[in-house]
């Protein structure tokens, strides 16, 4: 990816081609598959990216917070599942109540004292919201076990929610590089055992929706009837190792600047915690992947430094230089704006609209 020599760093630049050639590739998998696409877009809290994924045929997207819901909506991308176990209490209840009346909406819950509040959020509106049931399928984050998903979509039916089906999200497929095929079929096995509980309870079959970019490029495959997948809209560092990205696949760099180099093999450059975001697996070292200096890692962060070691080639006070992140959406949070690069050149500045102020 060629950048412009001039840039005002820290920046986050995207190369149009790849992040076209991505969409494509997603799309083609999940046409392939008989699987409905509905990319998570908090990856890029952008709606210049969301409008060009459902131009790529997705069937709506996912966010994680009722805020994204809610800035998406406005954007005119109003097929929305926020695939979290929202808690619509307070001011939210109006909220809820109003992004229902105007949006395709569905929502995860994964316990019934939070199902309540999502059916009085409801209860004024004139259709009843539609809710997925979250199983754990092996991240043991948020979800119920397998084996509870039918009493408490049965509990959701009697407080009036339309149940729609189930989902889960195998983020267990992050915390080894070898683990994404078990989290894959680990992922399938809970959403068949779902699948087969909701079955008996409701008059079509059950949406089950799953994924994440790692197991989704392993194979999407049934029982999935949706995927989730995020973070194959840029790729990053992580992807690289997870999910068969190669380097001309990433379609987000951070370009940094060499503001120092005090000591023979290392170099300090200007995009610290607050431009790279401190997200790094235990199976990675360093903080980035510096393409100017494949060999050195970025050893250590502060909040406006990035100290890297073991150049082999030095790099001098002024070098621009581009890092693809560890974890693309932590560094997007973290930013106003990308900057859109065709052979070296910014054709354009897309806002990253839905940061977060509130949720
Ligand atoms: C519930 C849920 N669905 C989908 C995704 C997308 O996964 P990925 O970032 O691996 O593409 C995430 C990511 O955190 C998630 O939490």
């Amino acid at each position: 990816m060629h950048i412009p020599a001039d840039l005002d760093t820290p920046a986050l630049v995207v190369d149009g081609g790849r992040l076209e050639a991505n969409l494509a590739r997603m799309e083609a998998a999940a046409s392939a598959a008989g699987v409905e696409l509905r990319p998570h877009a908090k990856t890029h809290k952008c709606v210049e990216i969301a409008r060009r994924q459902l131009a790529h045929r997705a069937a709506g997207l996912t966010v994680a917070t009722l805020a994204e819901a809610e800035l998406f909506a406005r954007a005119g991308c109003d097929r929305l599942f926020i695939a979290y176990p929202l808690w619509a209490g307070g001011a939210r209840r109006a909220r809820l109540a109003a992004l229902h009346e105007r949006a395709e909406l569905r929502v995860g819950v994964d316990s019934l004292v939070a199902a309540g509040q999502l059916a009085a959020a409801a209860s004024s509106t004139a259709r009843p919201l539609q809710v997925l049931i979250e199983v754990d399928c092996g991240q043991h984050r948020t979800g119920v076990p397998p084996q509870d998903v039918a009493g408490l979509a049965a509990d959701c039916l009697r407080l009036g929610l339309d149940v729609i089906g189930a989902f889960s999200h195998p983020g267990h497929a992050y915390l080894a590089v070898d683990g994404v095929a078990a989290a894959a079929a680990d992922e399938r096995s809970a959403l068949t055992a779902a699948g087969t509980a909701l079955a008996g309870l409701l008059d079509r079959p059950p949406v089950l929706s799953g994924g994440s970019t790692p197991t989704v490029y392993d194979g999407m495959a049934r029982p999935l009837t949706e995927a989730r997948p995020g973070t194959y809209v840029f790729g990053d560092r992580q992807q690289m190792y997870l999910s068969g990205m190669a380097e001309g696949d990433i379609a987000l760099v951070v370009a940094a600047r060499v503001v120092s180099a005090p000591r023979p093999g290392e170099a300090v450059l200007d995009s610290g915690s607050k431009a790279l975001s401190g997200d790094r697996p235990p199976w990675l070292t360093g903080h980035g992947l510096v393409l100017e200096a494949p060999e050195a890692t970025i050893d250590v962060l502060s909040e406006e430094h990035a100290v890297v070691r073991g150049l082999r080639t030095p790099l001098a006070v002024g070098d621009l230089v581009r890092v693809i992140p560890n974890h693309v959406c932590t560094v997007v949070n973290l930013a106003r704006e990308l900057l859109v690069v065709s052979d070296g050149v910014v054709t354009d500045r897309w806002p990253v609209s839905s940061r977060r102020t509130a949720s």
